[in-house]
C-alpha cells in the first residue's frame, strides 16, 4: 500500500454525500476493517445485491480474512426491520494501473450494490459522486472498475478502455502452427501455483496496459486456496519452465466432461500467465493438444491474441468480445502525463465532466518528455479536441482510435488522424480478470 492508498483507505466520507443521504433518511458509514459483525452484514448486502444466496461462516471468514484492504462503505436505513444490513454497498482501494509505457495509481471500485427495495432513488449516484470526489481530492488521477452491466457508469464519466475477448476453440479444426517452445510443461500443485503466481503476474502486468495489480484475495480464489472456493479440487495447474529453469508461465484449468462423447470434453483455461513468447506458445500448445478434449475455452483475453496466428484454421476459434476495464479520469494532467506517446506533437483538449471533477482546457505536449498544462482557453494554432471525460478515458490506453470516436459522434476533433497517431499504442490493452 502506498501512502496515498493508506490515506484514502481511512479518509472521512464526503460531507455532501452524508447530507444528501441524510435528507433521504439514510445514514452512510465506513465499515471498519476489524468489525467482524459489521463486515458480515456488509457481505450479506453484497451477496444479495449480486443475486447470490446467503453467506455461511466459511464465506464470511474467508472474506473477512482477505478484504481489510478495501474501503467498505455502507448506506443504512435505520427505519427498516433489519437495519444492520446496509441497503447499499461500495468498496474501493488503491491499485496500480498499467498504461502505455508505465503505471499510474488508480482508485479501484467494486462491490457496488443498492438493495432492490431502495433502487432508483439516487443512492448510487450520491455514493459514487462522493467517493470520486474523495479519491480525486486526495490525488488519484483515475478511477477504474469492471461492470455487471454496460449501461450504468457512462453517466459518471467512465468508459470502457480495455475490451475482453472470449474464445471457444474447436480443437480438432484448429491445428497448431505456432512455434515449438524450448522449455517444458509440468504439473504443480495449486499451492505451488499460488506461490509462484504473484511474482510472475507482476512481471507481466506492468507491460500490459489495462492490467492492475491483483487485488488481495484474488490469487486464493483463482487457485482454490481459500476455503470458500467451490470445486477447488477440479482446478489443475501447469507451469512452463524455460531451458534455463525459470518459471515463465503458469496456467490454471478445469475440465467439463462431455457425457455423450468422453473424447470431446471441454477444457476451460481459467488463467494463463506467460511472461515470455515461448511460455505463451508452450502453454497454448499444451491446451490445444490434450487428449480427450474437443473444445478449449478461455475468457478475458486480448482483442489481439497471438494465438489467432498460431492455428491453421482461424475459423476454429469463435471469438466474442465485451467491454471490460472501465476508466474514469479524475485529474486530466496527471492521467495524460502518466503514459508514453510514440510521436512528438501538441494537442489541446476541452473536457467536460458530468460530475464537474475534471473539466477544463488542457494542452498536451508529447514527445521524449510529456507536459500537460491546464489553460484558460485553447491556444491558437494547436489542434483542439472537444470531448467529455468519458471519451478521454476511453482513449487513454490506446484501445480505441479518436478517429473511431469522432466518426461515432462521441468527440469533435480538428484533426482526428493526428490525435489518433498520438494516442496509438503498440500493445492492445487488456485486463485478464474481474475485480
Ligand atoms: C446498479 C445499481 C447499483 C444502481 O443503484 P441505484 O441506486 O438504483 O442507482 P441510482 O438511483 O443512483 O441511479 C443513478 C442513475 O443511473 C441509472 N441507472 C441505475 N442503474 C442502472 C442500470 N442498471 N442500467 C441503466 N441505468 C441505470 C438511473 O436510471 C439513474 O439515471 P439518471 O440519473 O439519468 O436518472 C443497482 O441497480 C444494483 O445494485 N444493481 C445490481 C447489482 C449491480 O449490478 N451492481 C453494479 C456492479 S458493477
Amino acid at each position: 500500500m502506498t501512502e496515498l492508498d493508506d490515506t484514502f483507505h481511512s479518509a472521512a466520507l464526503d460531507a455532501d454525500l452524508r447530507s444528501a443521504l441524510e435528507a433521504q433518511g439514510l445514514r452512510v458509514g465506513r465499515v471498519s476493517d476489524d468489525d467482524r459483525p459489521g463486515t458480515d452484514r456488509w457481505l450479506d448486502a453484497v451477496a444479495r445485491g449480486f443475486l447470490d444466496g446467503e453467506r455461511n461462516d466459511t464465506h464470511r471468514q474467508a472474506f473477512f480474512d482477505r478484504t481489510a484492504y478495501r474501503r467498505k462503505i455502507g448506506v443504512f436505513d435505520d427505519s427498516g426491520p433489519d437495519a444492520a444490513v446496509p441497503v447499499a454497498s461500495f468498496a474501493s482501494w488503491g491499485a496500480e494501473l498499467s498504461v502505455p509505457g508505465g503505471t499510474v495509481p488508480a482508485c479501484a471500485i467494486s462491490s457496488v450494490t443498492v438493495a432492490p427495495t431502495h433502487r432508483r432513488r439516487g443512492i448510487l449516484r450520491q455514493v459514487m459522486a462522493g467517493e470520486l470526489r474523495t479519491a480525486a481530492g486526495l490525488g488519484y488521477p483515475l478511477a477504474i472498475l469492471t461492470v455487471s452491466e454496460s449501461g450504468i457508469y457512462g453517466r459518471f464519466g467512465f468508459a470502457p478502455a480495455a475490451h475482453a475477448a472470449h474464445w471457444k476453440i474447436d480443437v480438432r479444426r484448429a491445428r497448431w502452427t505456432g512455434p515449438d517452445a524450448p522449455g517444458r510443461i509440468d504439473f504443480v500443485t495449486r499451492e505451488e501455483g499460488r506461490r509462484l503466481a504473484p511474482a510472475l503476474h507482476d512481471r507481466i502486468r506492468v507491460t500490459s496496459p489495462g492490467e492492475i495489480d491483483m487485488p488481495g484475495g484474488h490469487w486464493d480464489r483463482f487457485y482454490g486456496t481459500r476455503p470458500d472456493v467451490e470445486k477447488a479440487e477440479e482446478r489443475r495447474v501447469v507451469q512452463y519452465r524455460s531451458p534455463e529453469g525459470e518459471v515463465d508461465g503458469l496456467a490454471i484449468y478445469s475440465i467439463s466432461h462431455n457425457h455423450d462423447d468422453f473424447a470431446a470434453s471441454t477444457v476451460e483455461v481459467i488463467q494463463l500467465l506467460a511472461a515470455t513468447d515461448a511460455a505463451y506458445a508452450g502453454l497454448w500448445r499444451f491446451f490445444l493438444s490434450m487428449d480427450l478434449i474437443g473444445t478449449v475455452t478461455a475468457g478475458e483475453l486480448s482483442l489481439d491474441e497471438p494465438l489467432w496466428w498460431m492455428i491453421a484454421d482461424q475459423r476454429a476459434a469463435t471469438i466474442t468480445t465485451r467491454d471490460h476495464q472501465y476508466l474514469r479520469i479524475l485529474d486530466v494532467p496527471a492521467a495524460l502525463a502518466a503514459r508514453r506517446y510514440d510521436v512528438t506533437d501538441t494537442v489541446a483538449f476541452e473536457v467536460t465532466d458530468p460530475l464537474g471533477i475534471a473539466s477544463g482546457v488542457f494542452v498536451l505536449s508529447a514527445g521524449e518528455d510529456v507536459g500537460v498544462d491546464a489553460v484558460a482557453e485553447a491556444p491558437v494554432g494547436v489542434p483542439l479536441v472537444r470531448l467529455s471525460v468519458a471519451e478521454l478515458s476511453a482513449l487513454l490506453l490506446g484501445g480505441v482510435s479518436p478517429v473511431t470516436l469522432a466518426k461515432a459522434g462521441r468527440l469533435d476533433a480538428d484533426e482526428p488522424d493526428r490525435v489518433a497517431r498520438l494516442f496509438a499504442s503498440t500493445t492492445t490493452p487488456r485486463l485478464s480478470f474481474w475485480y
